[in-house]
C-alpha cells in the first residue's frame, strides 16, 4: 500500500528530481549541483639544508654540468634530523605558512588528506597526526599514495567530497621526505630528489571557480620501472633486503623518461581539447617537477609560452607529492582570480593525469 502511494506520488510529480540530500524532492538544478571545489589558501615549506650539485659530486661520481643539462636541477633541500623528523613536521610548517599568509583558520577543517610516499611511518596514519597537531580535532583523515601523482589524486578526492556536499573544508597536504628513501651511493637517483611540502585548503565555491575537469590514469606495466622493492607485503624487510639496499627507490631512468614525456604531455593536451581550450586560454601550467626536459615537452605539446610554465626544479629537485603545491606556493603572487591553471603529473605505478582549475584566490 505504502509502495503504491509512493509510486503515485512520483508519477504525479515526475518533473521533480530526487534530492542528493535527505529531505525529499526539490526543483533542479540546485546550487549543490553547480557547486565547485576551489583552492582557497595555500602554503609551502622546505627544510633549511641545501644540498648542491657540487656537494653531491663529493659523494658520487657526478658533476654539476651533467646534472644541470640532463635534469635542470641545481640544488635540493634535505630534512636533517636536527631540524625535525618526518613528513608531518614539514606539513605542520606549511600549514603555519598558509595561516600567516592568508589568515585562515584550520581548526574547523573536517577532512585532512595526506598525499605522500614517505609518511612518518607505515602505520599509524600520518594525516591523523597532522589533523591533531593543527587543531582540526573533529576532522576525518586519510593517507593517499599514488607516487608522484599523489597530490593530483588527493585534490581530485577532495573535490569529489566537497562537490557531494559531504565535507566543507578539506586540507590537502603533499609532503615528502625523499631523502629517507634515497640511496646516496646511487648516482642515477640521488641527484633527482629533495624534501618539501605544500598544502592547499579546499572549500565549496558558488561562483563556478575551482576544479573544472580532470583526466587521471594508471598503468601497471610501469611497476617494474620505478619502485621500492622491499618493505611491503610482497618482500617484507629482512637483513637481506637491507644488505641489498632494496628499501631505496630505484628506476630505469630512460624508460620512465619516455613514458613521462608521452603520457603527461598527451593527457594535458587531451584535457585542453576535451574542454575546447587552447594554450592561449591557459594562464599557468603547474607541472610535476621531475625533469626540465619533461616539463618542456609538456609545455610544447600544450603550445604554451615559457612564461606560462611554473618551474622551480632548479631549487628543489623532485619533491614527489610536494612539487605541484610548492609550484603554486612559489608563483602565488602571479596567479589571478579566474585564471585557468593546469596541473600535470606522472609517477610510479605508473600513475599520471592532468587537471584544470579556475583560480579562486583573490589576493589583494
Ligand atoms: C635519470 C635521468 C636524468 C637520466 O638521464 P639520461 O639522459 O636518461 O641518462 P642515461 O640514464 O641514459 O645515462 C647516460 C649516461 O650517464 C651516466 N650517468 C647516470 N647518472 C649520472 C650522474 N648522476 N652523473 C653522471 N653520469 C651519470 C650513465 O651511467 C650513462 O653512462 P654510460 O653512457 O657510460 O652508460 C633521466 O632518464 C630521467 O630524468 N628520467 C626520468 C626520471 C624521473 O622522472 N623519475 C621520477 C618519476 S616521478
Amino acid at each position: 500500500m505504502i509502495v503504491k502511494k509512493v509510486a503515485q506520488f512520483w508519477a504525479t510529480f515526475s518533473f521533480l528530481t530526487p534530492s542528493k540530500c535527505s529531505g525529499g524532492p526539490i526543483l533542479a538544478p540546485t546550487s549543490e549541483e553547480t557547486m565547485k571545489a576551489a583552492i582557497t589558501a595555500i602554503g609551502g615549506y622546505v627544510p633549511e639544508y641545501v644540498l648542491t650539485n657540487d656537494e653531491l659530486a663529493t659523494m658520487v661520481d657526478t658533476n654539476d654540468e651533467w646534472i644541470t643539462t640532463r635534469t635542470g636541477i641545481k640544488e635540493r633541500r634535505i630534512l636533517k634530523p636536527e631540524e625535525g623528523m618526518g613528513a608531518s613536521y614539514l606539513a605542520i610548517k606549511a600549514v603555519e605558512a598558509m595561516k600567516e599568509e592568508y589568515g585562515v583558520t584550520v581548526d574547523d577543517v573536517d577532512l585532512v588528506i595526506l598525499a605522500s610516499v614517505t609518511p612518518d611511518m607505515p602505520v599509524a596514519i600520518t594525516s591523523a597526526y597532522i589533523a591533531q597537531e593543527i587543531g582540526a580535532t573533529n576532522a576525518y583523515a586519510f593517507d593517499l599514495q599514488a607516487a608522484c601523482s599523489s597530490f593530483l589524486y588527493a585534490v581530485s578526492n577532495a573535490a569529489a567530497y566537497i562537490e557531494s556536499g559531504k565535507y566543507k573544508k578539506v586540507l590537502v597536504v603533499g609532503s615528502d621526505v625523499m631523502s629517507s628513501i634515497v640511496d646516496y651511493t646511487d648516482r642515477t637517483t640521488c641527484i633527482l630528489f629533495g624534501d618539501g611540502c605544500g598544502v592547499a585548503l579546499m572549500e565549496p565555491n558558488e561562483e563556478g571557480l575551482g576544479v573544472q575537469d580532470e583526466i587521471l590514469r594508471t598503468d601497471a606495466s610501469g611497476r617494474d620501472f620505478l619502485r621500492i622493492e622491499a618493505g611491503g607485503s610482497f618482500l617484507p624487510p629482512s637483513h637481506e633486503t637491507i644488505d641489498n639496499k632494496q628499501h631505496a627507490i630505484r628506476q630505469e631512468g630512460q624508460s620512465v623518461f619516455r613514458f613521462a614525456v608521452s603520457r603527461m604531455a598527451d593527457t594535458s593536451a587531451e584535457l585542453l581539447e576535451k574542454n575546447g581550450l587552447t594554450g592561449e586560454d591557459v594562464a599557468y601550467l603547474v607541472p610535476h617537477q621531475a625533469n626540465l626536459r619533461i616539463i618542456d615537452a609538456t609545455a610544447r605539446r600544450m603550445e604554451l609560452t615559457k612564461e606560462k610554465v611554473v618551474v622551480n626544479i632548479q631549487k628543489y629537485g623532485n619533491t614527489t607529492s610536494a612539487t605541484i603545491p610548492l609550484g603554486m606556493w612559489d608563483y602565488r603572487d602571479k596567479f589571478k582570480k579566474g585564471d585557468n591553471i593546469f596541473f600535470a603529473a606522472f609517477g610510479g605505478g605508473f600513475t599520471w593525469g592532468a587537471m584544470w582549475v579556475k583560480w579562486a584566490i583573490d589576493k589583494k
